[in-house]
């Protein structure tokens, strides 16, 4: 275990607290118009008419732009774009909330006040097909976040037939969005043939190359500026239509363009986590040793992204031994704004149905939850037979259980206190590693000042301070001696701020380059030899990827590379009001090495959290009748807060996985809201005896 509770404070903490940290939102730019959208109020259907005369003559009001006034875009895929339909690029609406109009004035309220005056004139609107209604088709395609449609090894069937215990469940899960707290917006300008933006974004070098492409130039002649990013969670991952229509406009109008999203505006234009159907079969023999695994699942995608793949049956393909699992992922075209990976996407979502199932599993045998994991834990994948990078799982559980207390648990509907019903629940996790390409340029003046300069996202998750830890550590220094450029694509580039893979790309690239700088130091006699040698700087560049062979997302040809994890939840429920708390949780993590342990602890206690919200909390409700989420704000959709949860207790397994990374580091961002849902599930059965399969689970499932 890792005992020391020290690491490196967040170098950009000081500049958040005291407010000098400008976001998109605030940056000063003093001709730039300010842009407002008038999106659609229909589902399907065509563009008639626009009536924009009255808008045109509102206070402050520069122009109003339709389709016809915007230039061409070159069409892209998905990613990187979230809506493979381009926004203003023609008459057809594919989803309610789609962009119909701009409006650029000088003021914000002036631009809001004129879009509202804009008239919008639809033909051909159709009642929209609804997720219940449509046909659901395998998920396959070209695009590099789909897996194969249907995976399969042994014979699913056969072991079901000879299973003593089967469970056969259906779960569902809710629509979520990211709600990050800063708006999604982008300022635009055009300075001769060059393009800048300053916008929000998880991907720096993704938008800049999507944009060059868009707009049919050179990446090198479009600069992004993220210096700050207020939370992404996955909806600033690709790029969403208000960055290129800033861009188109500012193009237009030949003046920079400020548009900034509202709140209810990020609900149908930067995506969200998909409601989702998922069957699962599990066959074991009476001693509790799987026969079969069975896991299907569908989900709403849209019409406007090709579609979107939530890949949630990737939630058992390293969970357990089995000689037989099936994995089938469908997907039902409907018309809707796109869905889009949302932390944790994929296993977190699965990982309910799978382990609400195994819970179910445990009960039927009458066998304690840990007890059927560990007997079920597997020497090689299941699915491949390749070896494990490392395997972590058991030890988390273990430890999970001992941190918990977790036995002997008391029977089922056991524990009270006044009214409130107390249970206890856990669930296994476990993440596939996704790796990509990153590069970092390291500085070393006489003075002994040393830089390190990459084009990172800073999205809160605190990557400059694993950035100055893994150059001090390299040079022998104190952390917080170096500073860290970030937040700009003239900055060596990564693949991105998502996928839960930047300190192993960012961090790799950054040990690479200080290892050649500490050499050419002391090659140089150190900071002293470069004085007596009148040099004023020394550069290094470190660039980092996964190995030739790996899949798209970095996946390792020959060793199967997941991150673990083990959550334990004790849980309160109002025996009267249905109400449930999240009384304390432990969480154990076998996540590589962990390299500043003060962010890790805070990203994954805050991935616990998230989980708290997707287990009791976020749901979008969707008109289906208009194709429309019907609450678009923090009012209607709940997120959890601090009264909410407990106490929270997380650790480490030790890890090194040089397998995955140069750095022994693996993914930490994504897999604390994994597990976290199902545990919960599990924990309201202990102490209710109610089973609720259907996410978040609500006050008038446990009345
Ligand atoms: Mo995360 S959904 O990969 O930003």
């Amino acid at each position: 275990m890792r005992t020391t509770e020290k690491g490196v404070l967040r170098p950009d903490g000081p500049a958040k607290l005291t407010g000098s940290a400008l976001y998109v939102a605030d940056k000063p730019h003093q001709e730039a118009l300010v842009a407002a959208l008038v999106l659609s109020t229909v589902a399907r259907g065509r563009l008639a008419g626009l009536d924009t005369s009255v808008a045109e003559t509102a206070p402050g009001v520069h122009r109003v732009l339709g389709y016809e006034d915007l230039p061409r875009l070159n069409p892209l895929p998905s990613p990187p774009l979230g809506h493979t339909v381009l926004p203003m690029q023609g008459p057809i609406v594919h989803y309610e909330g789609q962009p119909i109009a701009v409006v650029l004035a000088g003021t914000w309220h002036q631009a809001r006040y004129a879009a509202s005056l804009v008239r919008v004139h639809y033909d051909s609107v159709e009642r929209p097909i609804s997720f219940w209604e449509a046909e659901a088709i395998p998920a396959a395609g070209p695009s590099m976040l789909r897996a194969d449609a249907d995976v399969a090894t042994g014979d699913v069937e056969a072991g079901i037939a000879r299973a003593d215990a089967v469970i056969d469940e259906v779960y569902t899960t809710s629509d979520r969005h990211a709600n990050p707290i800063e708006p999604h917006g982008t300022v635009a300008w055009w300075e001769g043939g060059q393009l800048v933006v300053h916008t929000t974004t998880q991907g720096i070098a993704l938008t800049q190359q999507t944009l060059a492409g868009l707009f049919g130039m050179p990446p090198e002649d479009v600069r992004v500026d993220s210096r700050y990013v207020g939370g992404g969670f996955g909806s600033k991952a690709y790029v969403w239509p208000h960055i290129p229509l800033a861009v188109a406009a500012a193009k237009a109008c030949d003046r920079p363009v400020r548009l900034v999203l509202t709140r209810a505006e990020m609900y149908t234009l930067c995506g969200h986590q998909p409601a989702t159907w998922q069957r699962v079969r599990l066959g074991s023999t009476s001693e509790g040793r799987l026969t079969a695994l069975e896991h299907i699942g569908s989900h709403a995608t849209s019409r406007a992204v090709d579609y979107h793949v939530e890949n949630m049956t990737q939630a058992a393909v390293a969970l357990y031994a089995s000689p037989a699992i099936a994995l089938h992922a469908r997907v039902q075209q409907v018309d809707r704004p796109a869905p889009t990976p949302m932390r944790s996407p994929n296993e977190a979502v699965g990982m309910f149905a799978v382990e609400s199932a195994m819970d179910e599993l445990a009960h039927r045998l009458d066998l304690d939850p840990v007890e059927l994991r560990l007997r079920n834990e597997p020497s090689a994948d299941p699915m491949t037979g390749k070896p494990f990078s490392s395997r972590t799982l058991e030890a988390c559980i273990r430890e999970g259980a001992r941190r918990f207390g977790w036995s002997p648990r008391p029977p089922i509907a056991s524990l009270r206190e006044g009214n409130d019903l107390i249970g206890w629940g856990m669930s296994a996790c476990a993440m596939e590693v996704h790796r990509g390409p990153a590069s970092a340029r390291i500085r070393a003046d006489a003075n002994g000042r040393i830089v390190v300069e990459t084009g990172l996202e800073e999205i809160g998750t605190g990557l400059p301070a694993m950035v100055q830890a893994v150059a001090a550590e390299v040079l022998d220094l104190v952390p917080e001696d170096i500073r860290v450029h970030h937040g700009d694509s003239t900055l060596p580039a990564h693949v991105g701020g998502f996928g839960s893979m930047s300190t192993m790309g960012i961090g790799s690239a950054v040990h690479i380059a200080a290892s050649e700088l500490r050499e050419k130091l002391e090659a140089a006699g150190g900071f002293e030899g470069l004085r007596q040698a009148g040099i004023t700087e020394l550069t290094a560049e470190g660039a980092w990827a996964p190995e030739p062979t790996a899949s798209a997302t970095g996946a390792s040809r020959d060793f199967s590379t997941h991150v673990y994890g083990a959550v334990f939840v004790e849980v309160r429920v109002d025996a009267e009001l249905g109400f449930v708390r999240l009384n304390r949780c432990v969480g154990v993590y076998g996540a590589g090495r962990i390299i500043n342990p003060l962010a890790a602890r805070s990203q994954l206690t805050g991935g616990i959290i998230w989980g708290y919200g997707h287990a009791l909390l976020e749901r979008s409700v969707l008109e289906n009748e208009r194709g429309r989420f019907l609450s678009k704000n923090l009012a209607g959709y709940v997120v959890p807060v601090n009264a909410d949860i407990g106490d929270i207790d997380v650790s480490f397994i030790e890890d090194d996985d040089r397998r995955t990374s140069a750095l022994g580091a693996k993914g930490i961002g994504e897999i604390g809201a994994n597990g976290v849902a199902p545990a919960i599930a599990n924990a309201v059965f202990h102490a209710t005896g109610r089973r609720v399969r259907d996410l978040p689970i609500q006050i008038h499932d446990l009345l």
